[in-house]
């Protein structure tokens, strides 16, 4: 960000740099490990799942993108129409602020077959809206990926056993509409 220049703008100002420091801090701190304890319930809610997952890593991104598909981290955004549009038989007028549900597209009927089931075997895994569309699109997506695979092939691999610490856990999500995730997961586990 220091050395960055595009043509015909001026350099970014300290007080940019600074707020997009701030920005990264949400969009790509908070998001992945919402994403991850979300992503770590599911394993330990069903035990046929951890067992598959466990035995073959290849699993896990298709695993990690039904997780985001049902669990967005970032459960809608907000958008200005640019002109009039009419969406679903509601016309949406130029200039109107709009809250675009991604997470409600993610279980949209007609896209994903059983929308509110995980299935590692469905088609078309990459078809959610988790990391948004179009040109402002998650930029940090293949690291969000790399992130989660990484570290759910580190903690497999080095934990023999994890499983809730509290069998009845009922997660506590932080009261936000725009972030979905848990404040926390307590697990108990064993080492390898
Ligand atoms: C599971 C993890 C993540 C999720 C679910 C997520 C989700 C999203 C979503 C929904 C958007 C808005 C897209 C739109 O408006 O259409 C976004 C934008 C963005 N994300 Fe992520 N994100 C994740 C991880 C990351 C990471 C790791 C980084 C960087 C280190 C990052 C950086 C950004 C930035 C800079 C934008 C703004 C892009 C733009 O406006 O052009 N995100 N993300």
């Amino acid at each position: 960000m220091a050395h960055a220049r595009s043509e015909g703008d001026e350099p970014l100002t300290l007080n940019e740099m600074v707020g997009f420091c701030s920005q990264l801090i949400g969009a790509g701190a908070d998001t992945t490990t919402k994403q991850i304890s979300s992503a770590m319930l599911m394993l330990c809610r069903d035990d046929e799942l951890m067992t598959r997952v466990r035995s073959d890593f290849e699993l896990l991104p298709r695993f990690l993108e039904e997780s985001l598909r049902l669990e967005s981290p970032v459960q809608g955004l907000f958008r200005v129409a640019t002109c009039e549009v009419e969406v679903g038989g509601v016309t949406i007028p130029a200039g109107a602020h709009v809250w675009v549900v991604y997470a409600s597209g993610n279980r949209d009927e007609s896209v994903f077959d059983r929308p509110d089931e995980l299935d590692v075997d469905r088609e078309r895994l990459r078809s959610h809206l988790a990391f948004g569309h179009g040109p402002h699109s998650c930029i940090g997506a293949p690291l969000a990926r790399a992130v989660s695979r990484i570290g759910f092939e580190v903690l497999l691999g080095r934990l023999d056993d994890i499983r809730l610490a509290d069998d009845g856990f009922v997660p506590d999500f932080d009261p936000s509409y725009i972030m979905h995730g848990m404040r926390s997961l307590p697990l108990r586990v064993t080492t390898a």
